[in-house]
């Protein structure tokens, strides 16, 4: 089949590159001069695992290109897959759609021949509709359908989840567009990956309340982690304890420092409106949101405490800035809260991340950006460990804790523990959920 991709995002790309490597002619399209340069060069613009592999074996193989020109790729494509951003309109939490229906424009000027109009980006009720509206205000002559296919893939992971899902979404209004799709998704169908087949309504709330429920989770267990420290319970062992409930699940469980990431903020934003809109409130999202914003601040708090009350003149290493480990994206990551705040604060904040830098460099002025935990810890008043990156499971506590200038660390996390941490020649730990500082 011939298939356009258009947006060369984390789900654009890793989509493109999927349906090829099922066999399928993909030509994926972009308009941001800079990531085409590096897509053409065979460089992936993004850290996602495995992913320049299977991209450079799918170029090589002729299935897979990139181009600028949306009218060249879309002409003769059986289906045209719409996979472009859709963050948090600016003053109203709605998702903004203008690049959706940007792309909705340019497509409907250059379709050919019967072609399904694909909507993978996350977008709210009505949208799938909206971008039919929008085709044949243009070109009222074309031959189409929309379906909608909202993404699940986690950044990170993206490739096995595309690959192997727990399920494909998909919404449309009539057999042939379902056809088109199922041929598409054949390789997994194959494989007895489900396929749920729905209209585009229930598609594009599937979601959302996905999303809005995996958000609530995180932050649920948060709020117990924090009722855990007042009350002396173990937030480790409480998550345990629930999780192995097969009616809760294990997944999303784990206290930290709340949620950020591309998603799950913007889309419990979205959903939020979307409730208010049709007059009825979201109101177990909207808590969610308010109380996610609180346990960010929360963690500022913690490292304060940790440092005597002031982070003023202090130096502080940060172990991971990305939203979440193997990924290179900063959208919304905790780190853009806790940083800024003990930057603020007078604090002299070296950061260290494996894939951060990059985009972290402009959104974390005045920091300084270290390749090593060691050299960033050196002489260092405090360590706050961030985001779990590998790298940072399996530390020499004891290496790091004799070079510090006080040896203080907030794991927010929990990698480590308090005897743990003490063991090893740290004066003061704390986690989240936990109650530290008993035993000292
Ligand atoms: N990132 C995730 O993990 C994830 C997971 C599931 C769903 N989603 C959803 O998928 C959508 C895309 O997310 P993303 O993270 O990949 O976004 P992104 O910002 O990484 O990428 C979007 C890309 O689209 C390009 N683009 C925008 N308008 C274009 C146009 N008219 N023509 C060609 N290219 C255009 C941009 O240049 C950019 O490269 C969003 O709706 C998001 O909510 C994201």
């Amino acid at each position: 089949m011939k298939i356009a991709m258009i947006g060369t995002g984390y789900v654009g790309l890793v989509s493109g590159v999927c349906f090829s490597d099922f066999g399928h002619d993909v030509v994926c399209v972009d308009k941001d001069p800079g990531k085409l340069a590096r897509l053409k060069a065979g460089e992936v613009p993004i850290f996602e695992p495995g992913l320049d592999d299977l991209m450079a074996r799918n170029v090589a193989a002729g299935r897979l290109s990139f181009t600028d020109d949306l009218a060249a790729a879309v002409d003769g494509a059986e289906a045209v897959f719409i996979a472009v951003g859709t963050p948090t309109r600016r003053g109203d939490g709605h998702a903004d759609l203008t690049y959706v229906m940007a792309a909705a424009e340019s497509i409907a000027h250059a379709l050919t021949g019967y072609t399904v109009v694909v909507t993978k980006s996350t977008v709210p009720v009505g949208t799938n509709r909206q971008v039919g509206d929008v085709i044949r205000a243009v070109r009222p002559d074309a031959e189409f359908d929309v379906a909608s296919n909202p993404e699940f893939l986690r950044e990170g992971a993206a490739i096995d989840d595309f690959m192997r899902p727990d399920r494909i979404v998909v919404g449309v209004e009539n057999d042939r567009a379902a056809e088109v799709m199922q041929a598409i998704y054949r390789p997994l169908y194959l494989r007895d990956f489900p396929i749920l087949s729905t209209d585009l309504e229930s598609a594009e709330m599937i979601k959302y309340a996905a999303n809005a429920f995996l958000a609530t989770k995180i932050t649920f267990i948060n709020e117990i982690a924090a009722l855990c420290e007042r009350t002396g319970a173990d937030i480790k062992a409480v998550s345990k304890g629930m999780g192995s409930d097969g009616r809760i699940g294990s997944k999303f469980l784990h206290a930290g420092p709340g949620y950020g990431g591309s998603c799950f903020p913007k889309d419990t934003r979205a959903l939020a409106r979307i409730g208010q809109d049709n007059a009825v409130p979201m109101q177990l999202t909207e808590t969610v949101i308010k109380v996610n914003d609180e346990i960010k601040r929360r963690m500022v708090d913690k490292v304060f405490d940790l440092c005597g009350g002031s982070v003023n003149g202090k130096t502080i290493a940060v172990l991971g800035v990305t939203f979440k480990p193997n990924t290179d994206d900063m959208r919304e990551a905790p780190s853009l809260t806790i940083v800024p705040a003990l930057v603020g604060n007078g604090a002299n904040v070296r950061v260290v991340d494996p894939q951060g830098e990059r985009e972290g460099a402009a959104l974390l002025p005045g920091v300084t950006w270290h390749d090593d935990v060691y050299d960033a810890t050196g002489g260092a008043d405090a360590v706050v460990l961030l985001t779990e990156w590998n790298e940072f499971r399996a530390l020499d506590l004891q290496r790091m804790a004799d070079a510090m200038a006080r040896p203080a660390m907030a794991d927010l996390r929990n990698i480590y523990s308090e005897p743990v941490a003490q063991q090893a020649g740290f004066t003061a730990y704390v986690s989240v959920g936990r109650r530290d500082g008993d035993a000292a």
